[in-house]
Order: structure tokens, then C-alpha cells, then sequence
């Protein structure tokens, strides 16, 4: 299917060779930008940031310049409408008359998801809040491919904020699909959350262990000594099922341990601390131990060929010291930001082909198992999800992941919301979860719940086992609208 006309509000929106075709235009835009000049003629980009940005916005402009096209932004968002109560979804709608795309940052995890139902034009996600940066991602891949010639049997160690990191997220799902191998090098208490891990094993079947630090050590200062009582630095590991990257892990004693038996195939991805997700204003890095590149660093042997990329801005985890060093190449992976971008433009508002402007595509968040969406609830646990913030635009709607018991993976934000009980909507019974999958009833027939209180102030009785011979009898049905004490 063709990208014109879609919205890129995941990196798992764009397929592996829509990636491919991506930067094999990107490729020809590097070469000559002005071949392409032109090409947007009359068509404009608005860019609205809701948060902080330099390079993402600055070089979505110059990308939509570069193609011949205008570009609209609203410098201050604290300016907009917004400040006036406008909900997201009426913003969108209007920019959508004003312009052919729009390039979205936003604090809530699913903004873009939400935006793109309602703009009418294609929107791309520029961040949503610590969920995902999938246009960075592309970034970060072309400036590997560039670099390695190949992103198949690549390990890539991502490290620092790996929690509130969204480019760290959204590139770990892309190095799964092309058979990358993963190395998750946290800072103290900065884990990958659950939820990716869970999304890389359920989507990716890629394998998921925790091993030692081996070599990576080193990215912690040598030796790393860990604080008393402070839990031992462990990596978490991602294969691809394609089972060529074991030989970057050695048993040492009892545990598996990172080894780097050729440096050519590893680059190091390391991110700052995201002190503004955690209300932490003041710290630059946070208390405990944070992986750091430095000088010292790259004269280790292990390293002789790594490469090193940062998504910028870098605060004190990469030293100005390594700058010139050829292995560094976050600079140039910031100005690929130029290329790619217009490649992506291009793509997406269907420029290869004169004619009318492309049939907007209204947007679906691609999921294999059934969706769930119901008023009564429940809510995304994430506060920081969309749903939470505009549920009038943006309902809670829920991937139904089967496992022992259902799981409810929000299809804005991908964070899990774990129900506790179920209720069959026909006969207002609800259930514990744990008979869900013995029971097997009908998703349409079905609600969840987080708690008792949540079921009965919906007006659902407990549902005990039915009894042989016996009518069941629902006295103990609540009124609607009242709550358990
Ligand atoms: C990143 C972001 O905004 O998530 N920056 C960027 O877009 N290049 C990384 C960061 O802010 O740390």
C-alpha cells in the first residue's frame, strides 16, 4: 500500500521495505537535495510542538523547504487555543484546512494517535511524551545503515534513560523487525518498562534475558562499583529468533555475559536522563549509577570499532571529548534528520505523483487480537495516556492480549491495564478474571472491571458458580450509580 496520505503516529505503521524505500529516496535526497527542489510546490507543513524542540522541528521545516513546500507552526503553544480549553481533536481539525500535514509533540502518549483521527491530512508523531519517536527511529536507523551497510546482525546497546527514553522505545521495535540484536543498558532505576519488553516478545517473537554486563561494564567507569545495597547492573538482551547473535555472549561462571568478539557490529546508543518526565526539573542525571561515553571509554580494546549515536541534546552522558572521534557519529546522524524527513514528506503527501493531493487514510492502530472499547470503562491506567485527557475524542479502546488471563494493552498509549473481573453484560454477573479463559464468553457479551467497587457501581452482581437445579435469584444486585463503601 502506498504511504501517501497516511499518518506515522508508531514506527510500526511503516512496513520493513516502506522503511527500505524510505531511505533509498533519502539516499538520492542526500545526494543532490536540489534535484528534488520544488517537488511540494503549494503545499504546506504545520508543525506543532507542545514541547521543547530543536532538531525535530527544525529539520522537518527544512526538509518541507528543501522539497519547495511552506511550513506553519505556532511557536508558543502556551499561545494557542489550547490555553482557552480547545480540545486537541478541534485543533487538528482546523490545522488540517491550513495545511497538507501536520508534525505533532505532545506531552500525552497517544496524542498522535488521537490527532490523526480527526485532521483530516496525514499527521506524524514528533514524540508523545516517553511512548515512542518513531521519525527519530528513522534517523537512527539510516545513520546505521549508512554507517554498517546492514541493520541484520547489528547489536545495538541502547542505554541511560531507557524508562521515559521514547526514541529508546520506538528503536527498539524497529531493530527487532530487522533482526538487530538489543542490548538494554539502564541507568540506576531507569528500566525498560514491562510493557515494551512484553511488546517485543508478543509482536517481534524476538527472546527476551537478562545477562550480565560483560564488557559494557565499562560504560559505567571502571571498575563500576556498585553502591552498597544497590542491585547488581544487569543488561537485558533481545535476540531476534534468527539465532546468529549468541556469539556476543559468553558464559562466565554461572551467567551469561555480554562479549564483543568484533566491535565492527556494535554501536553504542546512549540517551540522557529525562529529568522533565520525572518532575525532576533541577537534576541533570539522576542519583546511582548512568552509562557515560568518555574518552576513557573508547580506548578500551572491546571498542575499537563501535559506533557511537545519541539522539541529542546530550547533557553530561557523552563528553565533548570524543566529538572528533571518527566512531562518533551523532552529528551526522542529527543532519540525516534533513533527509530523511524530506524522504518522508515526500512518501506521505504522495509528491512522486502529479494529480490531486492523496485520499487521506484515516488512522487505525494496526493490533492482531480483538479490540475492546466500552463505556463502562475501564480507564487507561496510564495517566499520561490520551484517553485520559480528552476521552471524548479519544475513548479508552483496548487490544485484547490473551494470555493466562486477558491483558487490555491500550492501542494510544501501549501501556497494559490488568482487569481483575469481568462481567457478562446480558445477565450483569461478573466473574473473576481467572475464569475468564475457562469460561470463554463472548468479547461483545463482555465488560471489564479493576475492582469489585467498579463492577457493582456499574450495576454488576458477584456471579458465583451457577448452582446445579437452582434459578439464580440476583437480589444482591445494586442500584445503578451507587458505590461500596
Ligand atoms: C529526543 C526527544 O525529543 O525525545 N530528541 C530528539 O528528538 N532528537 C531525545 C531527548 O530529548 O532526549
Amino acid at each position: 500500500m502506498s504511504l501517501a496520505g497516511r499518518s506515522v503516529v508508531s514506527i510500526d505503521d511503516l512496513s520493513k521495505e516502506e522503511i527500505e524505500t524510505i531511505f533509498r529516496l533519502a539516499d538520492e535526497m542526500a545526494e543532490c537535495p536540489r534535484r528534488f527542489w520544488g517537488r511540494a510546490t503549494a503545499k504546506v507543513l504545520a508543525t506543532l510542538f507542545y514541547e521543547p524542540s530543536t532538531r525535530t522541528r527544525l529539520s522537518f521545516e527544512s526538509a518541507m523547504q528543501r522539497l519547495g513546500g511552506g511550513t506553519i507552526t505556532q511557536a508558543d503553544m502556551s499561545a494557542s487555543s489550547a490555553a482557552k480549553g480547545e480540545t486537541l481533536a478541534d485543533a487538528v481539525r482546523v490545522i488540517g484546512k491550513y495545511a497538507d500535514a501536520i508534525v505533532l509533540r505532545h506531552p500525552w502518549e497517544g496524542a498522535p494517535h488521537l490527532a490523526a483521527r480527526y485532521a483530516g491530512v496525514p499527521v506524524v508523531n514528533a514524540g508523545d511524551g516517553g511512548h515512542e519517536h518513531p521519525t527519530q527511529t528513522l534517523c537512527d536507523l539510516y545513520t546505521l545503515r549508512r554507517k554498517h551497510g546492514r541493520l541484520q546482525g547489528l547489536s545495538v546497546a541502547l542505554c541511560g534513560d531507557l524508562e521515559n527514553g521514547r526514541t529508546i522505545h520506538s528503536l527498539a521495535f524497529a531493530l527487532a523487525r530487522f533482526g538487530a540484536g538489543v542490548y538494554f543498558v539502564p541507568g540506576d532505576g531507569k528500566d525498560v518498562p514491562n510493557y515494551v519488553l512484553r511488546r517485543l516478545e508478543r509482536e517481534y517473537d524476538t527472546r527476551v534475558q537478562r545477562v550480565g554486563m560483560g564488557i559494557l561494564t565499562a560504560l559505567f567507569g571502571a571498575p563500576a562499583v556498585a553502591p552498597e545495597g544497590a542491585p547488581e547492573v544487569n543488561a537485558i538482551y533481545m535476540t531476534p529468533t534468527a539465532p546468529n547473535q549468541l556469539a556476543l555472549l559468553q558464559e562466565d561462571g554461572t551467567r551469561m555475559e555480554i562479549r564483543v568478539p568484533d566491535s565492527g557490529s556494535l554501536a553504542l546508543y546512549i540517551t540522557r536522563y529525562q529529568r522533565e518526565r520525572d518532575g525532576q526539573a533541577g537534576a541533570a542525571r539522576r542519583a546511582g549509577r548512568y552509562p557515560v561515553v568518555t574518552r576513557e571509554l573508547l580506548k578500551v580494546p572491546d571498542f575499537e570499532h563501535v559506533s557511537i549515536l545519541h539522539p541529542l541534546p546530550r547533557v553530561d552522558e557523552l563528553s565533548p571529548e570524543v566529538d572528533q572521534d571518527e566512531r562518533s557519529l551523532y552529528f551526522e546522524q542529527a543532519g540525516y534528520g534533513v533527509p530523511v524527513r524530506m524522504a518522508l514528506l515526500h512518501l506521505l503527501l504522495g509528491l512522486e505523483e502529479p494529480g490531486p493531493p492523496p485520499t487521506w487514510k484515516p488512522y487505525e492502530r494496526p493490533h492482531r487480537s480483538p479490540s475492546y472499547s466500552r463505556p463502562e470503562g475501564p480507564l487507561c491506567q496510564n495517566e499520561k495516556c490520551a484517553t485520559r485527557h480528552e476521552p471524548q475524542n479519544a475513548p479508552p479502546t483496548f487490544e485484547v492480549v490473551e494470555e493466562r488471563e486477558p491483558v487490555l494493552r491500550c492501542l494510544y498509549c501501549d501501556q497494559e491495564t490488568i482487569p481483575t473481573l469481568y462481567g457478562r453484560i446480558k445477565d450483569k454477573l461478573y466473574y473473576p478474571i481467572a475464569s475468564f479463559r475457562r469460561n470463554r464468553p463472548r468479547l461483545d457479551n463482555v465488560v471489564f472491571f479493576l475492582s469489585p467497587a467498579e463492577a457493582f457501581n456499574r450495576g454488576y452482581a458477584p456471579g458465583g458458580p451457577p448452582r446445579r437445579g437452582t434459578k439464580r435469584h440476583n437480589s444482591s444486585r445494586p442500584s445503578k450509580g451507587t458505590v461500596r463503601a
